[in-house]
């Protein structure tokens, strides 16, 4: 039996306070995310149950009890006070998938600071602007990726601390660093962790929109409410089953579902940080005995790419339900994972904003392969028309993405950016800036962004972005960054560039514009092809026509451009 039970029973007068009561929440008291994830796990008499598997490169492991990860958050939590943080100040993980990471945003949170992951593959310049932007206070990194923070720390001056978590001594520490080993530590049994409630900050991950910079997206405690329920009904999650989120914790996904549902619901989960390869993958699965498996399209894709033998020589029966989430979920993809595990990927649709799921293909539900479900109870949502903002009642017919705000984890303003977050809402729906349309079942199905940012193996990248990294390079006098087709990434970025005079538009010089955005922004956000152009598209009052190069890249046609020339 699913936890769901019946999806259409759950909807008949569905109440968040439901999951309150679960949690055993009484609304206008203390909520901590960072306490119900270890100390009320262990009082419900698990502090000896597995919490985190760990498995690094080469094979060494490790396994944390869910009181070892409360011993843990409250060891790093005092530090952290000792150095002076306090609630609602910025602390930074910018880790690898290693325990301190998980441990960490856990012992941030207890002291009522606000965790602010970062992807660990970010070049400098993307981690100063997040930084820049959030006034960090502190982070938290590793000797491989310290050398990136030095790289900007004079352009910081708020950041009172760099903390190293496995420093060897081996050269001398710099200007602000300070050396923190969680095995060294002495553990801190008796810990008062700070009274947040309800409305008080958790977490801000930073997400690319079309214009301007990245946008921190801010959460609150009560975002647990949500994160549960769905992590319960959506993911299955059951008290035996070993769970695996694929996601990194820089990102949403790692942190709403690799740390705060499964640890929310007392589960154990295990965590790869490693590269992927297929072998690897299946390997995972088949050692730790994974039941539920949450991952994303790209993938998936690259699964379907390595084969069926491969998956043959691996048991996998251990696996029980699976879901995933970031970029369309083909129904190739859907169809294959039946054929060869037995089991459909369950396709869920949110985003950094909604802070937990907003769509879903449930347990025990029909999946429809190609579609991404239905709204999770208590979740309003419709495609609304795009000149009216009124919902579209025809079946079949695209619209904009669109919920009733209110729900638990929805997030409560861009950091500093109030303006941007209230050009969100229009006739008191929540725009989610993607378009889809819903059937006679009320099955969504996601059509695109109704914006230019680009989605490249589920990660967002901001074309403004890359084009303001490309104007840094001395070749570059002007450029225009869209996306293109990718089999396995669904989309890959792709820069126009005019080069100043005196530069060849050879491949060297494209080798050389690629290799200064991976460096300075990350692998993600680098151009997997440069066009070396004459001129660019432009409107009259000169701005990029981006939608035009768009339409040229995937085959499409873009109608009467006048339109575009008033934009
Ligand atoms: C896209 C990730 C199609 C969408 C949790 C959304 C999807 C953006 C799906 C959010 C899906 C997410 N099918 N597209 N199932 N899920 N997206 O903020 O464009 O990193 O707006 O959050 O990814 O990405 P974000």
């Amino acid at each position: 039996m699913s936890n769901i039970g019946s999806y259409e029973e759950r909807l008949a007068g569905f109440d968040w306070s439901l999951s309150e009561k679960e949690l055993g929440y009484i609304p206008g008291d203390r909520i901590n995310i960072g306490w119900y994830c270890t100390d009320r796990i262990c009082q419900m008499g698990m502090a000896d149950k597995p919490a985190l598997i760990w498995e690094g490169l080469g094979g060494s492991g490790r396994t944390y009890t869910f009181n070892d990860i409360r011993l843990a958050a409250n060891t790093i939590g005092h530090y952290l006070q000792g150095l002076g943080v306090k609630d609602q100040d910025r602390v930074c993980l910018f880790l690898d998938k290693i325990p301190e990471l998980y441990l960490g945003f856990l012992g941030i949170l207890k002291i009522g600071a606000i965790a602010q992951p970062l992807f660990s593959a970010f070049g400098d310049e993307s981690l100063l602007v997040r930084l820049e932007n959030a006034e960090t206070s502190v982070i938290i990194t590793q000797r491989k990726h310290v050398s990136k923070v030095r790289k900007i720390r004079d352009q910081l001056p708020q950041l009172r601390h760099i903390i190293i978590v496995d420093y060897d001594g081996r050269k001398p520490l710099q200007e602000r660093e300070l050396a923190f080993s969680l095995d060294e530590a002495a553990p801190v049994e008796e810990f008062e962790v700070f009274p947040t409630e309800a409305e008080s900050p958790s977490v801000l991950h930073y997400t690319s929109g079309t214009t301007g910079m990245p946008k921190g997206v801010q959460h609150v405690h009560y975002s647990l409410i949500a994160q549960y329920l769905t992590a319960k009904w959506v993911l299955d999650l059951q008290d035996d089953d070993i769970y695996w989120c694929t996601a990194d914790p820089g990102w949403v996904t790692g942190t709403s579902y690799g740390i705060i549902g499964p640890w929310g619901l007392g589960v154990t989960q295990c965590v790869l940080d490693s590269g992927f390869s297929a072998e690897a993958w299946y390997r995972f699965i088949e050692k730790h005995r994974v039941t539920v498996w949450y991952s994303a399209p790209t993938a998936i894709r690259s699964l379907m790419r390595a084969g069926e033998e491969i998956v043959k020589q691996h048991d996998l029966s251990s696996l029980r339900h699976l879901a995933s989430v970031g970029e369309p979920l083909n129904s190739e993809a859907v169809i294959w994972s039946e054929r060869v595990f037995g089991k459909p990927f369950h396709d869920t649709y949110w985003q950094t904003e909604t802070g937990a799921m907003m769509i879903a293909n449930y347990p025990g539900m029909k999946v429809k392969p190609g579609s991404m479900g239905r709204p999770f109870p208590g979740i309003t949502g419709v495609v609304l028309d795009p000149n009216s903002h009124e919902p579209i009642a025809e079946a079949g017919k695209v619209g904009l993405i669109a919920f009733k705000p209110g729900w638990p984890a929805m997030m409560r303003t861009y950091w500093n950016n109030e303006a941007t977050y209230q050009a969100k809402f229009v006739n008191n729906w929540y725009l989610s800036g993607d378009r889809a349309s819903i059937d006679n079942e009320g099955y969504f199905w996601f059509v695109g962004r109704d914006d230019d940012v680009i989605n490249t193996a589920g990660h967002l990248v901001s074309p403004f972005e890359v084009e303001s990294a490309l104007l840094e390079h001395e070749a570059v006098a002007e450029s225009a960054v869209v996306s293109k087709p990718d089999e396995v990434n669904m989309e890959v970025v792709k820069a126009f560039v005019m080069l100043n005079p005196g530069f060849e538009p050879d491949a060297e010089q494209e080798l050389r514009i690629m290799n200064f955005i991976r460096k300075k922004l990350s692998p993600l956000a680098m151009p997997q092809e440069i066009e070396y152009v004459d001129s660019l598209p432009k409107t009259r009052s000169g701005k990029i026509m981006r939608r035009l190069l768009h339409a040229q890249e995937w085959g499409e046609e873009i109608g009467d451009t006048s339109t575009l020339e008033d934009e």
